[in-house]
């Protein structure tokens, strides 16, 4: 082999390693986005459509290509994947004066709105839209400051935790007077079809159930536009969603602007009269074939395997986990109906750890935003399934409702209300146990 080959051949073979590392990395950042085994070649062509419609721009009507557009009058963000990039969660602003990319504010007044739900501020609406088409003037901006908390442990250790304070600028349609605020990040959206399928009844007897520490788990009950009636909520930081299709549906027009049959009004309040005024990309926007492949989409994603743990230390972190307490409300298994929208979601176990219930997790985390039958206090046990990709999939961390948390371990020491019991046991853990029961939960 001469000189030049040689080198050539340790080029081909670094190159052939380089590819196999990026392979691996590559691996973790799509760890969200793979479908279910067994997608038939029809069920193919959905998820892909699905796929293109929940990462493409959108853009104001009327534009040359009707399926991309009538974005707006009001919106957030473009395309879903602004905010859940790579179907992972969002990530709040570090600074003040930094846009929020990745997350969006709810606005009420006191009181209740049609239905039960929360009533809509009269001049901004329910959400806080940032940005508006040409000739629409956005609402504002909002950005976040952090305040820092000081958190004393049970052990004596201190940390700063930080808390968001909200500011509002540039408000367009007039002051926002006594307003209700609910800054929330973009959620993780793994294993969205297993749990829409998981039977309400089985939240209805966990609620029901009698539970330790003073636990107590409560079901929140919202409107459905598609049942018209009231039912189970459980997609949304409060549950305060009925079903998958829904929560899409909601999201296509709340965030983007989109409007679709279950909500064919644009989002524009009566003092918006430019919002009003602009014109439609059809009526609806998007049609009930596209909103069944965004929703076939998210739901046939297959939620990522646990990464592996040595046995004796996943023991352990198992262990840990149940003895703090964890597990009342971080349940490690669901069942799914054995009748769900296709086999692949039917009578499966799931470790998803969450029971998808309400829960008072204390003054610190309040939003004081009812959310139908949710209190300001109440959130929804977030599902930990994924949870330790954050850092790859996101490219950071931040978890919490509103993403304050910068380490899994400040998310449990903002636990307080119905988790306080366990964030007491979980504090008097010597640091080594503390390490260990959170490496398991990563390894989720
Ligand atoms: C501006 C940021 C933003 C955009 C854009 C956005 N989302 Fe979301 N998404 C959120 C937030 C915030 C939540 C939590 C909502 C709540 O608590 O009410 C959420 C929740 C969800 C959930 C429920 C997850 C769960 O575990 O309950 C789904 C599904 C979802 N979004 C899908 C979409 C789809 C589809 C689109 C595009 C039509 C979209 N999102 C666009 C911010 C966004
Ligand atoms: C009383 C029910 C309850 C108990 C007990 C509980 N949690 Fe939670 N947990 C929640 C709720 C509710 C949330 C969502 C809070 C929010 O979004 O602000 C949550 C959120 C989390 C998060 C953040 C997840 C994310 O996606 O942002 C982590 C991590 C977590 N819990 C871990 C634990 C650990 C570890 C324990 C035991 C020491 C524990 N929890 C005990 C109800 C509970």
């Amino acid at each position: 082999m001469s000189h030049g080959q040689w080198v050539l051949a340790l080029a081909l073979s670094l190159g052939g390693m380089a590819a196999h590392a990026v392979d691996g990395a590559t691996g973790e950042r799509e760890a969200f986005s793979r479908p279910m085994p067994g997608l038939s070649e029809d069920e193919r062509g959905q998820f892909t459509r699905g796929r293109s419609l929940f990462n493409q721009s959108w853009v104001a009507a009327p534009a040359r290509d009707s399926e991309v557009d009538g974005l707006g009058p009001l919106y957030n963000r473009l395309a879903c994947v602004s905010c859940h990039a790579r179907n992972g969660r969002g990530l709040p602003p570090q600074r003040l004066g930094e846009r929020m990319l990745a997350m969006l504010v709810r606005l009420s007044v006191p009181g209740q709105g049609p239905h039960g739900g929360p009533r809509p501020h009269p001049a901004y609406g329910d959400q806080f839209n940032e940005e508006g088409i040409p000739g629409v003037p956005g609402e504002g901006r909002v950005s976040l400051r952090w305040r820092p908390v000081e958190h004393r442990l049970v052990s004596g250790e201190r940390r700063t935790l930080r808390a968001p304070q909200l500011r509002f600028a540039e408000l367009a349609y007039g002051p926002l007077g006594q307003v209700l605020t609910s800054p929330r990040v973009g959620q993780q959206l793994v294993g969205m079809g297993l749990l829409d399928a998981v039977p309400a009844d089985t939240l209805l007897a966990r609620a029901a159930q009698a539970k330790p520490d003073g636990v107590r788990g409560r079901v929140n009950q919202v409107w459905s536009v598609s049942q018209s009636q009231h039912t189970v909520g459980r997609f949304g930081h409060k549950a305060n969603m009925a079903s998958l299709r829904e929560q899409i549906a909601g999201a296509f027009l709340g965030d983007l602007g989109i409007t679709s049959a279950l909500h064919p009004q644009e989002n524009c309040t009566s003092v918006q009269t430019a919002c009003q005024q602009a014109p439609s990309g059809g009526a609806p926007e998007l049609d009930d074939s596209q909103l069944d492949a965004v929703t076939f989409y998210l739901a046939q994603l297959e939620p990522p395997a646990p990464r592996p743990l040595p046995a004796a230390e996943l023991r352990r972190g198992q262990v840990l986990f149940a003895r703090a307490g964890c597990a009342v409300c971080h349940l490690p298994s669901l069942r799914t109906a054995a009748q769900a929208a296709t086999p692949r979601l039917a009578g499966r176990e799931l470790a998803a750890y969450t029971d998808l219930l309400l829960h008072d997790i204390g003054p610190g985390l309040a939003d004081g935003r009812p959310d139908f039958a949710a209190s300001g206090r109440e959130w929804r046990t977030a599902p930990l399934w994924g949870v330790g990709l954050t850092r790859i999939i996101s490219e950071g961390e931040g978890y919490l409702h509103d993403g304050r948390a910068r380490t899994l371990e400040e998310a449990v020491l903002w636990h307080d209300g119905e988790a306080r019991r366990a964030r007491l046991r979980f504090e008097g853990f010597s640091a080594a146990d503390r390490a260990a029961l959170l490496r398991f939960v990563a390894s989720r």
